[in-house]
């Protein structure tokens, strides 16, 4: 992959990168749609990284289908699929780790603890082993977008990177993976993340803007359906994921919810009606020219 990347590189291609773990769904062909937009060739890799999972998570489990995926990519334009064994990304004595200091302790942080150790670890090496221009990811992780955002900056890594907005099944369930480990009765509990997500925009549109007050509403909303446990319900800064108290600007809610054995996250930007400003606004993910 690296000589494949030095030679494209040679011929003054500009390289768009997909990472992603696998078991493509729409949301995964639309970050491949939109690196399509970024590059002259566009690599994807498929890599169900180890060092992302905790111990008792899913990783022997996490699905996969390597074929399908493959004809997927191809029918989004992908160029070069990397899909490396693990033990090529990290051999026996493998010893280095990027760590982020305070991004990681929110949100998913303090219930997978190693996970966005993990996560910057690899999308490092890959970075360097794929040598992209852009690379794109979607904001269903939000914290993940944020972390390799500022771990792009900490480092002056030359890579421009993308956010691509949340792709949601017809009823406004996020697309994820782990959606197909889900029942018929956990498929219909899973739609609380989504609802009570809803319910908080309309609520903040009522002119509610106190985030006790949000958190309770939509809590309350999960809690009323079958097979769910609440591992956390947010609402922060957008930017540093600390807790707010009001709703005075674009604001992160943020959720992770069991539902029967499967952890799901959802999240959305709240804006109260009023506000005018632009701060936010989506320009922390909008595309910048290079
Ligand atoms: O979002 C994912 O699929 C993974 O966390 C990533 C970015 C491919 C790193 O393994």
């Amino acid at each position: 992959m690296q000589q494949e990347a030095k030679r494209l590189l040679q011929t003054g291609k500009t390289i768009a990168f997909v990472p992603t773990m696998g078991y493509f769904h729409e949301g995964h062909l639309a970050l491949m749609r939109e690196g399509r937009k970024h590059g002259d060739a566009l690599i994807i890799s498929i890599f169900v990284n180890p060092t992302q999972f905790g111990p008792g998570e899913d990783f022997q489990g996490y699905p996969r289908d390597v074929n399908r995926d493959m004809s997927l990519a191809e029918s989004v334009g992908v160029d070069v699929i990397f899909a490396p064994e693990a033990k090529a990304m990290y051999d026996k004595a493998y010893q280095t780790h990027i760590d982020l200091e305070m991004l990681p302790r929110y949100l998913c942080g303090p219930s997978r603890p190693g996970h966005f150790r993990g996560v910057a670890t690899v999308v490092t090496k890959l970075f360097n082993i794929v040598k992209p221009h852009v690379a794109i990811f979607g904001k269903k992780d939000y914290q993940q977008l944020l972390i390799i955002q500022r771990m792009v900056r900490d480092l002056r890594l030359d890579i421009k990177i993308v956010g691509v907005p949340i792709v949601r099944e017809a009823d406004g369930l996020a697309m994820s993976s782990r959606n197909n480990y889900l029942s018929e009765n956990e498929r219909r509990s899973a739609l609380s993340l989504f609802q009570s997500l809803q319910q908080a925009q309309e609520t903040v549109a009522q002119g509610i803007r106190n985030a006790r007050e949000l958190i309770r509403g939509a809590s309350e909303l999960i809690r009323s359906y079958p097979y769910t446990k609440i591992d956390y319900v947010t609402v922060c800064d957008p930017e540093t994921l600390e807790d707010v108290d009001r709703v005075d600007g674009p604001t992160l809610m943020a959720l992770a919810v069991w539902v029967g054995k499967t952890r799901l996250i959802d999240n959305t930007i709240l804006k109260p009606s009023n506000y005018s400003g632009s701060k936010f606004q989506g320009s922390r993910f909008k595309v910048r020219e290079r």
